[in-house]
């Protein structure tokens, strides 16, 4: 059986910080302070995969019907390990979370009066997805559950629980009229996206189960970044993760993990492969088999997961990576927030929801309401003419930044994101005013018109993330 062999890293790893920047590709000038968004590509991941793309180009046939099939089947048994299944034919590759989450939420049976429950801080596409669910036949409804920060990991288990004991109170109702019970099926983020946040989504599993709930965990920031997952344990009935995010393989790298005890619930994989069997005359899964083909692409990414544990490895393991980006997530936003004379969202928590995402309030006045064209403005003002960006969001009526640390991060890049965004704040509130008249011209076309008319308007504007 082919095996992935990754180039032997045996010479000693640059330190943690700035020097771990040769191990990236980045633009020089550009502080790049959003890994949690699109993920980074190592350089020696990179050169890692080389040799997978000459494969697949030298004989195209043999690398799509043999090679890459059992080089993925290695991967995934590899993967699966790490992520703690009981057994690896629970996991396998899909493109993002979006698409895995998508897959299993579209494939689900909805019948009438079921519940797809998200929450107020659901990834917005994803959020979407069960906006549209609900919209088409026949029409489960869309509960939403709410978290508001600041706020403690006890006191969301414990909302946690009453929301859903009153979505079984509605339950009961709607059974005594269908004469059937409906199912309620629970979006979780484990690390929400905005603000970054680790939610306490083992325990918020366990809560479904006995409340008769299904679980469906969207785990797009987990890899990587929460240590020591361990599936078997948390066991929910479905979990996705990017290893394109904080793993750092190639971007289009996802898993899809569904116990088998799920995975007829599971009907198609999307798109639909010719594995497909219909369930009248399957008699057992084929899960595995019809996710290994379903379309071509580009295979490699899926590959790239192995050479990334590699090289994680090389750099001292997940403990020591994570050890080191947590520290600087926790140093830096104190820094951030002192610098901006504002705080971290759960500083006062003893930084329970924080791994390397850290959340810190902008310097607005109040009157600043959530619009889209602010966080253009940020976007002009900080990444395209400062080459310094993090994220921005809009949450329990503040401004807020989502700082990712990661391996290359110092402090010092938290000093000089500080001094940029208060000038970038300055200018925003001069330009679009503190928010306690009548706002000028603060729409998203005015803004993208503005934006067009920059001396940097060779750049591309994007609407997402
Ligand atoms: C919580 C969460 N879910 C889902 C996604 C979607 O990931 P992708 O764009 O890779 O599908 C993201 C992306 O940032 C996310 O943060």
């Amino acid at each position: 059986m082919a095996q992935v062999e990754t180039p032997h890293f045996d010479s000693e790893p640059p330190a943690f910080g700035h020097e771990m920047r040769k191990c990236f590709s980045f633009d020089p000038d550009y502080i790049n302070m959003n890994h949690g968004s699109y993920g980074s590509l190592p350089s020696p991941v990179a050169e890692a995969i080389k040799p997978y793309y000459a494969m697949a180009e030298a004989n195209p046939d043999l690398f799509h019907r043999f090679t890459s099939i059992d080089i993925i089947r290695d991967v995934r048994k590899r993967m699966a390990k790490f992520i703690g299944a009981a057994h690896t034919d629970e996991v396998v590759f899909v493109p993002n979370a979006s698409h895995g989450l998508n897959n299993i939420l579209r494939d689900i049976t909805w019948e009438e009066g079921d519940m797809l429950c998200s929450c107020n801080t659901t990834y917005n596409s994803i959020s979407k997805t069960a906006e549209y669910i609900s919209d088409i036949p026949p029409y489960p409804e869309n509960p939403q559950f709410t978290i508001i920060f600041p706020t403690t990991r006890s006191e969301i288990i414990a909302n946690w629980r009453s929301y859903l004991q009153s979505l079984n109170q509605t339950r009961a109702i709607s059974a005594g009229k269908l004469g059937r019970r409906p199912k309620i099926v629970a979006v979780i983020d484990s690390i929400i996206s905005v603000p970054g946040a680790l939610l306490p989504w083992q325990e918020m599993v366990k809560i479904c189960k006995e409340e008769d709930v299904w679980s469906v965990v969207d785990a797009a920031h987990s890899i990587g970044q929460e240590l020591d997952l361990n599936l078997a344990e948390a066991d929910p009935d479905f979990w996705v993760t990017n290893c394109h995010k904080w793993l750092f393989a190639k971007r289009s790298c996802a898993l899809l993990y569904v116990p088998r005890r799920n995975q007829l619930i599971l009907k198609a994989s999307f798109p639909t492969s010719r594995a497909y069997i219909s369930p009248k005359q399957r008699n057992g899964s084929n899960f595995v088999e019809q996710f290994e083909w379903n379309g071509t692409m580009d295979f490699v990414p899926y590959i790239s997961a192995s050479c990334a544990l590699d090289f994680r490895a090389w750099l001292g393991g997940e403990h020591v990576i994570n050890a080191y980006c947590h520290r600087i997530a926790i140093e830096g936003g104190k820094r951030l927030a002192q610098i901006l004379g504002t705080e971290v969202i759960d500083q006062e928590q003893d930084f329970q929801f924080t791994l390397n995402m850290v959340n810190v309030a902008v310097p607005f006045p109040p009157t600043i309401s959530s619009d889209f064209a602010i966080d253009m403005a940020f976007r002009q003002k900080l990444l395209i003419k400062k080459k310094i960006y993090p994220a921005f969001f809009y949450h329990n009526g503040k401004w807020w930044t989502r700082c990712s640390a990661q391996v290359w991060s110092q402090v010092e890049d938290f000093e000089i994101l500080g001094e940029a965004m208060l000038e970038a704040c300055k200018e925003i509130i001069e330009e679009f005013g503190d928010g306690s008249e009548e706002k000028p011209k603060t729409s998203m076309e005015d803004t993208i018109e503005k934006l067009a008319k920059t001396e940097l308007n060779d750049q591309k504007v994007f609407l997402f993330k």
